[in-house]
């Protein structure tokens, strides 16, 4: 057996500095570190909306997508017996007011949830240390480090792009698109009465088009370079990654400090 399994015991707050310092472990969390159990992280509702959510975001991205770029016209009916682009858009709509609820009770599951469901809501912006293990993170990302380090929640990075892609994108997207429902719903619609100022701040119909649009091409980047970091880091980290957003423990590969 190699020496490393081997490492005596230690005081629960000397495992895991780098996840200690960037406040990202309960001393609950440290204390199962110490006994080599799994860290239960991702709760049932935190898991659930995270595959709802992928799959509504992947069917708006299509549909989406087809909206602003329509197919050419298929000659297979009078145009007055096709619904082609209805179907499109009632998709489109559809996955939206999913997606709308799900972030609502995803925010609801940030106050009643485990301190792993508020992550996504905050970066600690004045934690110095936090920043230091982010670039550590990007350099170990780009392959300029050896050893990764372990991390029970998300890792700084991820930490970072999640806040940015989908805390703010994903709301971001919210407000356009319902600003944009809210034309087709009319003046003194639920939908206009809540979001129909957008459309006076951005000041016309095609702009606002132009921004849910480009607002669609960067949580596409974020999703391939999510679906990469997750495999990857599966695969290459020292915990597990995929199975965690399935059952929600992480486990980790060694009992190495650091
Ligand atoms: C991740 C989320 C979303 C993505 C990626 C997405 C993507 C898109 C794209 C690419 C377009 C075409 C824009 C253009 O070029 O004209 C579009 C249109 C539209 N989206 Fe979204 N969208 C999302 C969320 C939503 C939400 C939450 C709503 C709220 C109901 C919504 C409502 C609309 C509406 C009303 C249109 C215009 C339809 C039309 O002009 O026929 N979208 N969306
Ligand atoms: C096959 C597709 C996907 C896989 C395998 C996957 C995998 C994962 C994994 C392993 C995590 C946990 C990462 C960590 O522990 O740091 C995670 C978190 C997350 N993923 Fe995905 N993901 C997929 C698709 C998506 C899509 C399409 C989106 C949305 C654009 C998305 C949004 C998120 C978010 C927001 C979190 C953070 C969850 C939270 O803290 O509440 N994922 N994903």
């Amino acid at each position: 057996m190699s020496e490393k399994i081997f490492q005596p015991a230690r005081e629960s707050h000397e495992i895991f500095e780098a996840s200690r310092l960037t406040g990202d472990a309960t001393l609950e969390d440290l204390e199962s570190i110490r006994r080599r159990t799994s860290v239960y992280v991702y709760e049932a509702p935190v898991r659930l909306w995270h595959w709802v959510n992928a799959l509504a975001i992947t069917i708006l991205c299509v549909t989406g997508y087809l909206i602003g770029r329509p197919l050419p016209t298929m000659q297979i009916a009078e145009a007055t017996d096709q619904f082609v682009m209805g179907y499109i858009r009632f998709a489109h709509f559809a996955a939206a007011m999913i997606l709308t609820v799900g972030f609502f009770g995803r925010i609801y599951w940030a106050f009643v949830g485990n301190t792993h469901a508020r992550q996504m809501f905050y970066v600690p912006v004045f934690n110095r240390r936090f920043w230091k293990e982010m670039i550590f993170e990007l350099r170990w990302y780009a392959f300029l480090e050896e050893n990764p380090k372990k991390y029970v929640g998300h890792n700084p990075l991820a930490h970072v792009a999640m806040f940015t892609f989908i805390t703010l994108g994903l709301t971001f997207m919210l407000v356009t698109g319902w600003a944009l429902y809210a034309e087709g719903a009319g003046q003194g619609s639920l939908p206009d009465t809540a979001m129909g100022w957008v459309l006076g701040l951005v000041q016309n119909s095609q702009r606002l088009h132009t921004l849910h649009h480009l607002g669609m091409w960067a949580i596409v980047i974020f999703m391939i370079i999510h679906i990469y970091a997750a495999i990857r880091e599966d695969i290459m980290s020292r915990q597990s990654m995929v199975s965690t957003m399935i059952s929600g423990h992480r486990t980790f590969k060694d009992d190495r400090i650091e």
